[in-house]
């Protein structure tokens, strides 16, 4: 575990600029500050009274919170609900069923508009034909989709039999798709022929086909959307189009009731071993936190409010801020299928421009590429709409948070830079944006309701101005229940590090004010773009190369991604990597570790080394490689078995340069 306190931090602590709240933004805020303090008065009548007023229960609840068989938590038990109800139907009760619930906005210019009262009918219909595909309730159903209203459409289905899904990312590969698959025993595979990617088709059926054919034996069928036109293979019998089954579907369905602990979702993501986690969150308390941090953190008025949430249903935060949380919410929100510069760079401001969006949410990635870009290109449109800016994912420099602030917020819009994870569920520590003075790069201080501290390696909080690991010393609404299938790795992860403290991972800092500033993560896995990747997944996915003998990855500092993928590999000596040139080596071994788990995880660079620095009970010692990487200064190495490796290194390397 690296120190999180090393190197370089204090200058966080010399960040003196502030941006309080303007009085105008105050005035018409959601959160005031006073629920602090009735949040910490008794924390889970706090949540009750959340549950009570954000959520439609069938059977209200009695009970709020049994810690009993901690560290699995149990909120609202006694209650139960349905997901899509409050998502969908009882908007349309309430006589909302005209508003705006969806602008889809297709890569290639393709739109659709779907209002609550449409959103009803097609959830309907789509919950119908699982059923018809001997889906039930209990039963996991993986969806492997582009970001298009039928992936909406699907979860929400999911959700109204109270069959809990399993979202794989669309750039995720046929093997990464596989293992999930098996894990969560789908019954039912959820994809499209394919989706627009940088203005040409790109396919996805074939990796379904390709998962299916290394054996998944609960897959009963495989529901296809036809998105792109693209020829597909097909497996009679198995494979069914969507247009069969979905559109001549009734459009009536009743929401199955579920127990307030049923599971809604299982989201996999990367550990600090190869294998990734099936991170499975439940109903009651999910929904209440999606809810309570959509409206409080982005100062959500569902009336007049146009809100966009830039991140794929394939993660956490296209689980909680594009689906769960804003139609439970009653929000009308714009979704994007394509990329930020298809087909220029200006896409992104042209849609905010022309849906009069008003909160943005999205990544540091995103908004440092943009700089990259040059300001003269959202210059060219009109954001004035936007009021509130969300940023998720990584830590956000302070350069980022100012331009930000300044060029796409007409340095008004408040900043909310939002901590939280796949496990967490739903943001934990982020500003109030009509209470907190805001700073450049800093998350803060924890939500109302939310119980975060940092601690020293004996679990003791850290004074202000000093740094440690970031823990949450209360049980929350929204928290994992669990790792599916394996509760005792749930413990080992997240729960042993320190006694009844879950450990996020994560390395952070109090400054001065006792505000948290996020570190990075102390464990081994990598941060790119905002999306996690285990350093372990990726050297598997390596050896399992024929000509790799042995590798190593790191996470080394990028300007745009925040961390980049950097591989040390040892080659075999006797296999065809010696014939071949070391470019097309390097090339090679990049694209293998693209096709076993998707291009998100393709190394920037690969480095042929004749040797690892090891410890000697045969550790590879991570640091020095990053050191390596990032073109430092090689630090401590006395621990190495043989001090003379890290030499080797220096002395072999060559450094191509990424595409
Ligand atoms: O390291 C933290 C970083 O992202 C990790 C969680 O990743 P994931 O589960 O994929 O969820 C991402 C979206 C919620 C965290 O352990 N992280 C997330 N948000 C921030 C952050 N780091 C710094 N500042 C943030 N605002």
């Amino acid at each position: 575990m690296s120190d999180p306190t090393a190197g370089g931090l204090e200058n966080l602590l010399s960040e003196d600029r502030r941006f309080p709240p303007s009085a105008e933004f105050v005035a018409q805020a959601n959160a005031t500050a006073d629920l602090y303090a009735w949040a910490n008065a008794d924390r889970p009548a706090f949540w009750a009274e959340q549950a009570r007023e954000l959520i439609s229960w069938s059977t209200p609840f009695e009970q709020t919170l049994d810690w009993s068989q901690a560290p699995v938590a149990r909120w609202f038990a006694d209650g139960t609900l349905n997901a899509a109800y409050n998502a969908v139907d009882r908007h349309v009760e309430a006589g909302r069923g005209d508003r705006v619930a969806l602008h889809f906005e297709g890569e290639a210019g393709d739109t659709r508009t779907i209002t609550y009262a449409d959103l009803q009918r097609e959830v309907s219909k789509t919950a119908n034909a699982l059923a018809s595909l001997g889906v039930g309730t209990g039963d996991r159903v993986a969806i492997y989709l582009p970001l298009i209203p039928e992936a909406v459409f699907t979860m929400l289905a999911c959700a109204r039999i109270g069959a809990p899904h399993s979202v794989v990312f669309g750039g995720f590969s046929a093997e990464a798709l596989h293992s999930r698959i098996l894990d969560a025993e789908a019954k039912v595979v959820v994809t499209a022929d394919g989706g627009f990617r940088r203005g040409a088709p790109s396919a996805l059926k074939p990796a379904v086909d390709e998962a299916l054919d290394k054996g998944a034996p609960s897959v009963q069928h495989v529901l296809v959307v036809q998105r792109t036109q693209q020829e597909v293979s097909w497996t009679e019998g198995r494979d069914v189009w969507w247009s069969d089954v979905v559109d001549p579907a009734s459009d009536q369905h009743t929401p199955v009731d579920v127990e307030a602990e049923h599971p809604l979702f299982i989201l996999y993501t990367s550990g600090t071993t190869g294998k990734p986690k099936g991170i499975f969150h439940t109903t009651g308390g999910y929904l209440t936190q999606a809810a309570y941090t959509h409206l409080n953190v982005f100062d959500l008025k569902p009336e007049t409010d146009v809100y966009w949430c830039t991140a794929d249903i394939g993660w956490i935060t296209g689980h909680t801020y594009v689906v769960y949380g804003p139609l439970v919410n009653g929000a009308t929100q714009v979704i994007y299928e394509g990329t930020p510069d298809t087909p220029h760079r200006g896409r992104w401001w042209e849609i905010i421009a022309k849906y009069g969006v008003t909160i943005l949410y999205t990544a540091p990635t995103a908004i440092r590429t943009c700089m990259k870009w040059g300001e003269e290109i959202p210059a060219q449109f009109d954001l004035s709409s936007l009021r509130v800016l969300g940023s998720v994912g990584e830590p956000i420099n302070p350069e980022a948070w100012m331009w930000y602030r300044r060029v796409i917020g007409g340095d008004k819009a408040p900043i909310v830079d939002t901590w939280w994870q796949t496990e967490t569920g739903a943001i934990m520590i982020s500003p109030l944006p009509g209470v907190t003075e805001t700073k450049p790069g800093s998350a803060q201080v924890p939500l109302p309701g939310v119980a975060a501290d940092v601690v020293d390696d004996e679990a003791h909080s850290v004074p202000n101005g000093s740094g440690g690991y970031l823990v949450l010393t209360e049980p929350w609404p929204a928290m994992l229940r669990g790792i599916w299938g394996d509760q005792q790795r749930y413990k080992d992860t997240y729960w042993s590090r320190f006694q009844n403290l879950y450990f996020a991972g994560d390395g952070a800092k109090k400054d001065d004010d006792g505000d948290i500033w996020l570190l990075g993560r102390v464990d081994d896995v990598m941060n790119v773009s905002g999306h996690r990747l285990s350093t372990t997944e990726i050297e598997s996915a390596l050896v399992s190369h024929p000509w790799v003998a042995e590798a190593a990855v790191v996470g080394a500092n990028d300007e745009t991604t925040g961390q980049a993928v950097v591989a040390f590999v040892i080659l075999r000596g006797d296999a065809g990597a010696s014939q071949t040139p070391a470019d097309e080596v390097q090339a090679e071994l990049r694209n293998h570790v693209a096709k076993e788990i998707g291009p998100i995880a393709k190394p920037r660079q690969v480095l042929v080394v004749q040797e690892l620095p090891k410890t000697r009970s045969g550790k590879i010692m991570r640091r020095l490689l990053r050191d390596v990487a990032e073109h430092r200064q090689v630090g401590d190495a006395t621990t190495l078995a043989d001090s003379s490796v890290m030499d080797l290194i220096a002395q072999g390397l060559s450094t191509p340069q990424s595409d």
